[in-house]
């Protein structure tokens, strides 16, 4: 078995905005290892990450056990078929496409309201003041939180991506008593529908319930901060790309799917063997972690020309931000309309905007996700 080449928290001990695609490189030369650090096998190409993704009779996402985890164990994530299919599907009969364009007037008018606020300082904190405060709003109207509530939503939120147990449960609760009160007395929001939702006579338990809403909002928040906060990040390093875009608009689409690629919100995901088998000339035994580094996937020469220029309009632009297969992101249209309607209103508001040069810009400790904790920008 192949062993650590370089030490994973090595990598960690010495985080810097671009270290991490270095550090990838290197690993990509030696495409399958054991960590034991991380007590993980580590996959780097991107055909193996694609592979591993997209064969889930092999490499399961059912990684969590009871009673380690009660809440999150029955979240769609975290299950395989055929669990997951009735599940998936009727979570599409209501978090749809249809209803993430209902949200567009909505998500303009927050977006404006927020850089209203800080229009005359002509400065502010982009995570703060913008990246964080936006999908936060959008999910809680989605999901029909009640305003007084999203303090606490934030701060559960941030505790449950590193799956903080008392973030969870305080969570669920919260959840648990909001789902009573809507069955009671429907709303005009996704909660309500999600109670009425069928699937061949099925409906979803209360536990599924309240698992899907915690990975809405898990699943939803900090991908899609990081995602604008990223996407500063790309312009501030190549300024030629953001005039390009504040003359032709038109390319943004395809300027956040490069972001998606280039700076990819989640850097790592996890599966778990259920039989033995073959992976970069290894053998991996039934029932271990496998870590697959999308990022590194995202940057890998084999499969993107120049994978380490960010360019504007790459077409096509195969990236695994969203993940491969049946897992295969399902809030990937309402990232992809914040992502557009957010950076629209910087190019034409904020078109002198550049990051503070005297900033030291902190990564988010955490290999998993990439993005940076404050962006004290000038407009
Ligand atoms: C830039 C923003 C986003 C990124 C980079 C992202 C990334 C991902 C990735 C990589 C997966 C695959 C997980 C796996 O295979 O185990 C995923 C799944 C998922 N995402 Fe996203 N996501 C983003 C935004 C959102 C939003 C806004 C929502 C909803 C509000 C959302 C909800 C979900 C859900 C429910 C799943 C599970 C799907 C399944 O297992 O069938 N995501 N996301």
């Amino acid at each position: 078995m192949q062993q650590n080449p370089q030490s994973f928290k090595t990598r960690l001990d010495k985080p810097s905005l671009d270290g991490l695609f270095v550090w990838y490189a290197e690993m990509r030369q030696s495409p399958v290892f054991y960590d034991s650090e991380r007590e993980s096998w580590m996959v780097f190409r991107y055909p193996d990450v694609k592979r591993v993704l997209s064969e889930w009779q092999t490499f399961s996402s059912h990684i969590l056990h009871p009673p380690e985890q009660t809440d999150f164990t029955q979240s769609l994530n975290f299950t395989d078929p055929p669990k997951h299919r009735s599940l998936r599907s009727l979570a599409q009969q209501v978090f749809n496409p249809h209803r993430v364009e209902q949200l567009i007037p909505r998500m303009t008018a927050i977006t404006h309201e927020l850089l209203d606020r800080v229009a005359e300082h002509g400065q502010m904190d982009f995570m703060q003041n913008l990246a964080i405060p936006v999908p936060i709003i959008i999910i809680a109207e989605i999901l029909g939180i009640p305003l007084e509530d999203r303090e606490d939503f934030k701060r559960w939120s941030d505790g449950i991506v590193t799956l903080d147990p008392i973030a969870l449960q305080s969570m669920g609760d919260y959840f648990r008593d909001l789902i009573k009160q809507r069955r009671g007395k429907p709303s005009h929001d996704l909660i309500s529908d999600l109670i009425a939702a069928h699937e061949g006579g099925e409906k979803l338990t209360a536990q599924e319930l309240v698992d899907f809403c915690i990975v809405l909002l898990v699943g939803g928040n900090e991908t899609t901060t990081n995602l604008l906060g990223n996407a500063i990040l790309c312009f501030n390093e190549y300024p030629k790309v953001f005039e390009q875009l504040k003359n032709e608009p038109s390319l943004l689409p395809l300027a956040i799917e490069e972001v998606l690629r280039y700076r990819s919100s989640i850097q790592a995901m996890q599966r778990i063997t259920t039989v033995e088998t073959q992976l970069g000339g290894q053998t991996i035994p039934v029932g271990q972690m496998v870590t697959v580094w999308l990022g590194a996937a995202n940057r890998d020469e084999t499969q993107f020309e120049q994978a380490d220029t960010f360019m504007v309009d790459r077409n096509p632009n195969p990236h695994l931000a969203f993940g491969n297969g049946i897992h295969f992101c399902l809030g990937a249209p309402l990232a992809r309309l914040e992502g557009k309607i957010v950076l629209s209103a910087v190019l034409k508001r904020l078109p002198n905007l550049h990051i503070d040069p005297t900033a030291t810009l902190e990564l988010i400790p955490s290999s998993d996700v990439h993005g940076v904790k404050s962006l004290p920008i000038f407009f």
